[in-house]
């Protein structure tokens, strides 16, 4: 269906323009207010982008919860025709599927996250966790994105992909970043993507090399590779595709729950002083961050192939469909005070993770990388506080990231 008719067919949804304004100038630096206004009187927002585009917002956790695996609702954006989420040339992968497709590219790619493999990682991520807190310095102010969680998080992945140390800079992670938050302006957005497009295949070119070499190498690209020139069917576009998101998705995530987390503890100075004396309280502690402040705010985009009946309404059938998963796992329908941090919330049923067929490969690597982070890094900093007040701290301009550009804390 054209726009005008998806609108006509999406009944009495409140609009973007019914929200008080001040919710929407705060929403990127505290999108918390905004959300449980949503929640409370539009628990589905109609959202007419700039573009045209209309896109629908989800915000309960009962409905966005059930969303997240209603089939009725695809992860194909070419179904819009109008609508490309990231890099035009580097949209086909497993994020970007349905069965049967989606089925095949996530098989290819599970099998580096499978529990064994992701527990032969802890020494490692335990050893780049050390060197890199044993680099700070004992008193002052140091930045723990740029200092601590961004270099762990992308060694990491680039060790899992098998990404060579010429290839691994920080100059790539410039690359792979400017395709997060998209330049406004035509022409720079073309020279980024075709940085990222040269970046990958020589990353491909790389691996191909090696492949015909007869150097066996036991990491994720290389296996994708062999599978691209096997029977298995991946093609060029599918393979770029899939480098693309794991290198990004694979860190960028990852920082933010480490930035967030972080942040949070500093703020409960209670519940940290807790997490010291009770060390057993850190698998719960990750649940809670997770919960708290969601390093994935909003699941990406779906479409729905048919109408979609929710509480108060019926989204039409070829609607983007956003789910709110920040404001899911805030909804006190569903969380006894949600706006507390409890480090031993239980149960904590959230949603950041995503749930159903696109459920989040990387949640046990994830899992792990965070827990040895804060662990080692509670230890090493005894004294560790917020260098900044929480308002001047600058938030990256995403809405579907939610992470902080900078994260200064004053060591000793
Ligand atoms: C999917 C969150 C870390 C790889 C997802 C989804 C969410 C999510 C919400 C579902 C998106 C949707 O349904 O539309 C997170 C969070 C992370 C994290 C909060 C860290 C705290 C990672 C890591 C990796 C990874 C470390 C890989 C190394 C993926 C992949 C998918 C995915 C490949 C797509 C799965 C599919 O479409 O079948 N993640 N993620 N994630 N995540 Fe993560």
């Amino acid at each position: 269906p054209g726009d005008a008719d998806v609108q006509f067919a999406a009944g009495p949804w409140t609009s973007l323009d019914d929200v008080p304004p001040e919710l929407l100038r705060d929403r990127n630096s505290d999108p918390y207010p905004f959300f449980a206004w949503l929640r409370r009187n539009a628990p589905v927002l109609h959202e007419r982008k700039r573009s045209g585009l209309s896109v629908w917002h989800v915000a309960s956790h009962a409905d966005v919860r059930a969303l997240l695996s209603d089939a009725r609702l695809s992860k194909r954006p070419e179904l819009v025709p109008a609508y490309v989420p990231g890099p035009a040339g580097l949209n086909r992968h497993l994020v970007h599927a349905d069965p049967p497709e989606h089925t095949r590219l996530r098989r290819l790619v599970n099998a580096a996250f499978i529990p064994r493999r992701v527990a032969a990682l802890e020494p490692l991520i335990t050893r780049t966790a050390q060197d890199l807190l044993a680099r700070l310095p004992e008193f002052g102010v140091v930045d723990l994105i740029e200092e601590f969680a961004m270099p762990l998080t992308f060694n990491l992945i680039c060790t899992i992909l098998g990404v060579p140390d010429a290839l691994n800079t920080a100059r790539t992670r410039q690359i792979l970043a400017a395709t997060v938050i998209p330049s406004a302006d035509a022409a720079r957005r073309a020279v980024q993507e075709r940085e990222l497009r040269e970046y990958l295949l020589a990353l491909v070119a790389h691996k191909r090399a090696h492949a015909a070499a007869g150097v066996a190498e036991a990491d994720l690209l290389g296996a994708l590779v062999a599978a691209h020139d096997g029977s298995d069917h991946l093609g060029e576009e599918e393979l770029i595709g899939t480098a693309y998101l794991l290198l990004l998705v694979g860190h960028d995530t990852t920082v933010n729950l480490i930035g967030n987390g972080m942040l949070a503890l500093l703020r409960h100075p209670g519940e940290l002083l807790r997490l010291r004396e009770e060390p057993d309280l850190m698998p719960s502690t990750i649940e809670e961050l997770l919960r708290y402040d969601s390093p994935v705010r909003d699941a990406t985009f779906r479409v729905s192939t048919a109408p979609v009946e929710l509480t108060g309404g019926v989204i039409p059938a070829g609607a983007i469909v956003s789910l709110l998963i920040g404001s899911a796992n805030r909804d006190a329908a569903w969380f006894a005070e949600p706006d507390r941090l409890d480090l031993a919330r239980q149960p904590n049923d959230h949603l950041a993770f995503g749930r159903g067929p696109h459920f989040c490969i990387g949640a046990a690597l994830a899992r792990m990388e965070a827990r040895v982070a804060f662990g080692l890094l509670l230890a090493r900093c005894p004294r560790i506080s917020l260098a900044f007040r929480v308002e001047d701290l600058t938030w990256r301009p995403s809405r579907v990231m939610r992470g902080l550009e900078r994260l200064p804390v004053m060591l000793g």
